[in-house]
């Protein structure tokens, strides 16, 4: 049997920021925790975006199913499948060294039960190549997340506000206000914990109560619209880099205005050839 190098025994230590020529593993986030460590984590959904981040040094990397709104220009997460999230998920691999690389379960392919969630993350594993798999919902989720690790698939789990739910919300409202949807969201979290899950995503929750969760769960949170007393964060990679169209949630804080300056290459582009100035000398063969 082949015995654990010396890099897989030991952990990385700090997830951001540090060095080291292995992935990132499940065992790496739990340590953080240990050591009171925040980090980033931000979603990607092709390679080259993916390798960027990855040099960045994001320990952790999210193929969602945002991809559907982000990506694939569907007006939700629901319609996005099976098949379209282990293509990008393969390539954001591919893209990647240091990375840990998770791959959401998209609508549809989990909810049926453990069975099925069992099959859906073990295509992500085998054919993207992903460390890890997301899926949504907390007590509901439970004995999905249970399967999974046991079968040894890491999963991240997502409670509060859980997008494939759209339709059943009439739209993306915030989670947990009151003191029941309160005590069920910290339910939901435990629930996941308890279940296996080695990081619970918090979505759109009041930060005090992401506060609560994060000090009573033993395994990471990661906040999103949760308030800054979560282990981790994470954005949606085009909404941090001001590619989305139109509206953003509060919680998004931008650091690039991309769309503009994309659409100004775009048009200088389109400019020097209608004028005549592309291809210049330099960029011709003779
Ligand atoms: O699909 C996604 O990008 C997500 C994050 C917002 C957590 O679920």
């Amino acid at each position: 049997m082949t015995q654990p190098s010396p890099a897989q025994k030991s952990v990385a230590k700090s997830l951001y920021g540090g060095s080291g020529s292995r992935r990132i593993t499940v065992r790496d986030i739990a340590a953080a925790k240990e050591r009171g460590e925040k980090w980033p984590m931000l979603t990607a959904y092709d390679a080259m975006t993916a390798s960027v981040f990855d040099e960045a040094g994001i320990p952790v990397l999210l193929v969602g199913d945002s991809m559907g709104n982000c990506h694939l220009g569907y007006e939700s997460t629901v319609p996005v499948t099976l098949d379209e999230i282990v293509m990008l998920s393969a390539a954001v691999v591919r893209g990647t060294t240091r990375s840990l690389v998770v791959g959401d379960l998209p609508f549809g392919t989990y909810q049926e039960g453990a069975v099925q969630a069992l099959r859906s993350a073990t295509r992500l594993v085998k054919e993207a190549g992903v460390g890890a798999v997301k899926l949504e919902g907390g007590e509901r989720s439970a004995d999905q997340v249970e399967l999974l690790v046991s079968s040894g698939i890491p999963v991240m789990a997502h409670v509060g506000l859980t997008p494939q739910s759209v339709n059943a919300y009439g739209g993306y409202p915030v989670q947990g206000r009151g003191e029941e949807a309160a005590q069920q969201l910290l339910r939901d979290a435990k629930a996941v914990q308890d279940a296996g899950a080695f990081a619970v995503v918090l979505e759109a929750v009041p930060a005090e109560l992401a506060a609560e969760v994060t000090r009573s769960l033993g395994v990471p949170t990661v906040g999103i619209g949760a308030g800054a007393d979560c282990d981790a964060q994470v954005l949606v990679w085009t909404d941090m880099a001001g590619m989305t169209a139109g509206r953003l949630p509060k919680f998004v804080k931008q650091y690039l205005q991309m769309r503009e300056l994309l659409g100004g290459a775009a048009k200088a582009f389109a400019e020097d050839v209608v004028g005549g100035a592309f291809p210049a000398e330099e960029h011709t063969f003779h």
